[in-house]
């Protein structure tokens, strides 16, 4: 079956207030793609409320599929937890979708799949899509681990009662990421042949469409032979996102 890309852009932590001019332009090349490619961008937490906003004045009387994300939020919807973001508050500033169980998180907070499962639950309580990423390291995948640890981490981190509409898998190797090494147009083939296999025999007609986005090291001039590979139905881009000419060049890859 069809699957509408998306092309979702993580800022990581990256952007000022000023960034709202590459977010402007972002907006402007958007409403000249092809229809069709759903755009997305994650920037840190301060300025999803602004950017959202922005996009909102933007699309005033114009279908323009775009909308602002989040990159992490706690599990739970309130309480004592000193620096954390509920799912809750990002849906009140506006965000549409968060990012659960990047690797940067995995790694730099102790992140493992249960916590990734329970803020997946999380953003699905605050009526949000959940992106939940999964991929193996160099070590993994040389030892020829990398479909077992694939499904090890689809099993843990993604929660029943999946559909195509609240939850996009993103496999992004990590290896992959900030490297400029990417993974050959067939190994990705095998990886997402494996996680579309392993949607549909858990998640049945729904996994047959749920979005499964590669990320790691996608730029303009990779973009269009990844997005080409089959079930390959968008990306997530990490450095080529920040700047607004990159990013629309990739999703034109679409
Ligand atoms: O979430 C995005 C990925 O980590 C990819 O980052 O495009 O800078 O390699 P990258």
């Amino acid at each position: 079956p069809a699957v509408r890309p998306l092309i979702a852009g993580n800022w990581k932590m990256n952007g000022l207030k000023d960034s709202v001019a590459e977010l402007d332009a972002m907006l402007k090349g958007a409403a000249e793609l092809p229809q069709g490619i759903d755009l997305l961008v994650c920037p840190p937490a301060t300025l999803v409320a602004s950017f959202a906003a922005r996009v909102a004045e933007a699309q005033a009387g114009k279908a323009l599929p775009f909308s602002i994300g989040g990159q992490d939020c706690h599990a739970n919807a309130s309480g004592a937890h000193t620096g954390d973001i509920a799912a809750e508050m990002l849906a009140d500033a506006g965000a549409a979708a968060i990012i659960v169980g990047h690797s940067e998180r995995r790694a730099d907070h102790a992140e493992n799949d249960a916590i990734v499962r329970a803020k997946a639950q999380a953003v699905w309580r605050a009526g949000l899509v959940a992106i939940v990423c999964v991929g193996e390291t160099q070590g993994e995948r040389d030892a020829g681990h990398t479909l077992d640890v694939v499904a090890g981490m689809l099993a843990g981190s993604l929660p029943d009662g999946a559909t195509a509409a609240n939850l996009v898998v993103a496999y992004e190797p990590v290896w992959a990421i900030g490297t400029g090494r990417t993974p050959t147009a067939a190994d990705v083939e095998e990886v997402h042949g494996f996680i579309r296999k392993t949607l549909s025999d858990r998640f049945g007609a729904a996994g047959e469409t749920m979005r499964i986005l590669y990320g790691g090291s996608v730029k303009p001039s990779n973009a269009r032979e990844l997005l080409a590979v089959p079930h390959v139905n968008g990306a997530l881009i990490g450095g080529a996102s920040l700047k607004a000419s990159d990013f629309l060049a990739i999703a034109a890859g679409c």
